[in-house]
């Protein structure tokens, strides 16, 4: 039988959690890989997962390289390398030097799991996924970037907390560029079908519209030294989960534009269809005059960021 093959390019605070929620689930076996100079670090972190699975009667292998033979023929590669936010950075401050980690780690996957399915999580996320894409020369089906799943639970969760209500009864959805000026669609928010407006003040609507769109921020200040990790391995987990099950989960990810939303050639933050052959569709849902303004506005945060790549 074929076990999934799953590569983490960065075994660091994302890369580690999420060794350890896909041992759990048993998606598959797991490939660490990092640079040489923390190649033992993720040994370790790969045998202490190792030896965690006989309490969870666990049997996937997990291996920490910085050898990219190693993730020969992986059907998923989720990459993480790069360096984090520090307190007062942008994530676009991040972009000169993970764009270079980037084409690196896209040259690599290209040659050596040229079938794979991939979610790019390093951050400015917009930007590396269309580098990685550009790079790898893969079908943008299989190249898709961590956005709006981290950026929707996040408004999921703040509604739940304002309202008092179980989370898992919200339905929202946050769009566009993974950065301060995404959208989060008020509009289309649920508890139970409940439209939030007849739950909560517009006052109240409005400070979890900011909270959503700064609670990376508000976590790397609360860190100090790195910024959000479980909640980021949670979302790709949602991501991989999707397409490993071919689950056509509509997740908004950041995916490359062709047209759709008056987009064409970036990769920005839209609702996407995953499933068995990636992301099988974009799907392009109404917005409202409001909701295009602020779609355009962070659309031109996107595009500057992108367009710095010089690609
Ligand atoms: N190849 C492989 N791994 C690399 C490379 C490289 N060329 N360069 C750096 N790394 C590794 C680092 O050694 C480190 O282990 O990437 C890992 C990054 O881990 P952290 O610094 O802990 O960052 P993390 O919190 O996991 O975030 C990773 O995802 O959400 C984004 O903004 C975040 O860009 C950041 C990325």
């Amino acid at each position: 039988m074929h076990r999934t093959k799953i590569a983490l390019i960065g075994g660091g605070q994302i890369g580690s959690v999420l060794a350890l929620m896909a041992t759990q689930k048993e998606l598959g076996n797991i490939v660490i890989v990092d640079r040489p100079e923390s190649e033992n670090n993720v040994k370790g972190k790969a045998l202490d997962i190792m030896t965690l699975r006989p309490h969870d009667g666990i049997d996937v292998e997990l291996i920490g390289t910085s050898n990219y033979d190693d993730i020969d023929d992986a059907d998923v590669v989720i990459v993480t390398a790069g360096i984090p936010r520090k307190p007062n950075m942008s994530r676009d401050d991040l972009l000169g030097i993970n764009i270079e980690i980037i084409k690196g780690v896209a040259e690599e996957v290209k040659v050596h799991a040229p079938n794979a399915f991939v979610v790019v999580a390093t951050n400015p996320v917009d930007a590396m996924s269309y580098t990685f894409q550009k790079v790898s020369g893969f079908p943008k089906s299989r190249v898709v970037g961590l956005s709006g799943a981290l950026d929707t639970g996040r408004f999921q969760a703040f509604i739940a907390m304002e309202t008092g209500l179980s989370a898992n009864d919200v339905s929202c959805m946050v769009m566009g560029g993974h950065g301060p000026t995404m959208i989060p669609l008020v509009r289309t928010a649920t508890v139970a079908g409940i439209p939030i407006s007849e739950l909560l003040t517009q006052e109240r609507i409005d400070s979890i519209m900011k909270r959503t769109r700064e609670a990376g921020t508000e976590i790397v200040h609360l860190l100090g030294n790195g910024s959000a990790y479980f909640s980021s391995a949670a979302s790709i987990m949602e991501m991989v989960e999707a397409y490993l099950g071919d689950k056509k989960r509509v997740i908004s990810s950041s995916m490359l534009c062709e047209g759709e939303y008056g987009v064409n050639g970036y990769y920005i933050g839209v609702p996407c269809v995953i499933g068995t052959n990636g992301v099988e569709r974009i799907i392009e849902a109404d917005l409202t005059d409001d909701e295009k303004a602020m779609f355009q506005t962070n659309f031109e945060a996107v595009k500057a960021t992108t367009d710095n790549t010089g690609l």
